[in-house]
């Protein structure tokens, strides 16, 4: 795979590794949300049908990259919203616990924080592990009253992997339920529904995923179904997509996830750039994508292996996700120094810098974002 650049609009001066704050729209995306908000301006053009069509597009677009059925998925705005829909459809009692990461993202950490407390439950935060083997950390700390596993694929401050499979596996047997946090991992780094069969994966959709901001997709298994959706919106049921019928408030939901859709899940405004997306990620390969931002990582660690800095060992991080570790605190302008530079990479927790490439790097960000680390260790 080549370099993807001409499909993006980026300068040519601009060296953006930081995906994993925001993913750059396609040229086709943008396209397709101005086709989005013209319709906004001229409303005598939008349909009934529009409400329903391209969320059931972009349903089907996300299971195929996921590898699962759409009735599976739902729309969702954000990633806080999908675990508060788990969350909903998941009861706990006083002895039971909720297990997350050490340091995990907030949206997938204050909801269990919160059920704990309601729940009277335990919150059982895995520590870091000190040689980064997150995997053997979590399957060290599961015990009987481990209810819910709530983590991601790999940990957004500094790509650390976790094995859903081997964890899958291990729980295979038990009562537990498993979510994930996909936002920082697909898109960019394979991940197969059939093989690890979690109870939900929740995707916010603006980073891997190339989407606008305010929308992502959730999975949630087909056990689930029957549940309780956060919200009521007229648009859930059967029938609803003729106007007669709202008064006569039809009763029966419409198939699959969708009565965990949220409100305005027919949002023409986002649905046509985040479509664009998924289909230019199928058409590329997550496979391909995640070898290529690989590649990319490979590069700057070698480049960058004079200069004291230390990164994760290749067998405990995801490859598409760098974190650069300083020995101390990263210096308080080292980032401004690199954004001064057209430089983005973006700083989480306190002595990691985070990398995060994507298909519209090239050998000139490589060689420019290795020259500016340099210079600044010289200056
Ligand atoms: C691991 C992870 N999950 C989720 C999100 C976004 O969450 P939300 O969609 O709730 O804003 C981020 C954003 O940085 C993240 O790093």
């Amino acid at each position: 795979m080549k370099s993807q650049r001409h499909l993006f609009n980026i300068p040519k001066d601009q060296a953006y590794f930081n995906t994993a704050y925001f993913g750059c729209l396609l040229n086709e995306s943008v396209n397709a949300a101005a086709y989005g908000t013209n319709l906004k301006a001229q409303p005598w053009n939008i349909h009934m049908s529009d409400f329903f069509t391209e969320a059931d597009i972009a349903r089907q677009l996300f299971a195929q990259l996921v590898n699962t059925d759409e009735n599976n998925i739902a729309l969702i705005p954000s990633a806080s919203y999908g675990f508060a829909t788990a969350a909903k459809n998941l009861n706990l009692n006083s002895n039971d616990s909720i297990m997350v990461l050490s340091e995990q993202f907030p949206s997938n950490y204050y909801i269990w924080e919160q059920i704990a407390i309601k729940s009277n439950a335990t919150l059982s935060v895995v520590p870091r592990p000190e040689d980064d083997d997150w995997t053997s950390n979590i399957l060290n700390t599961i015990d009987d009253n481990v209810k819910i596993i709530s983590l991601p694929n790999n940990h957004w401050t500094d790509g650390g992997y976790i094995d859903l499979e081997k964890i899958s596996k291990n729980i295979s047997n038990s009562d537990i339920a498993l979510l994930i946090d996909g936002t920082q991992s697909v898109g960019a780094l394979p991940l197969d529904i059939e093989n690890i069969k979690p109870d939900f994966l929740v995707v916010s959709g603006y980073k891997w995923l190339l989407g606008p901001y305010n929308l992502g997709l959730c999975y949630i298994d087909p056990k689930y179904h029957d549940g309780d959706p956060l919200e009521y919106w007229w648009g859930h049921k059967e029938g609803s997509e003729n106007p007669a019928s709202l008064i006569n408030y039809p009763s029966e939901f419409l198939p699959g996830a969708r009565r965990f859709d949220y409100g305005h899940k027919g949002n023409f405004h986002l649905l046509p750039p985040l479509i664009k997306s998924l289909e230019q990620l199928l058409k590329w390969g997550v496979d391909e994508i995640y070898q290529y931002t690989s590649e990319v990582n490979n590069k700057i660690i070698e480049n960058l292996s004079d200069v004291g800095i230390s990164t994760i060992d290749d067998k405990y991080r995801a490859g598409h996700y760098l974190g650069i570790r300083f020995n101390d605190r990263i210096p308080s302008d080292f980032t401004e120094y690199l954004t001064d530079n057209n430089v983005h990479v973006s700083v989480r927790g306190t002595n990691t810098v985070r990398v995060t490439p994507h298909l519209w790097i090239n050998d000139n960000d490589i060689d420019k974002f290795v020259n500016v680390v340099k210079k600044y260790f010289k200056k």
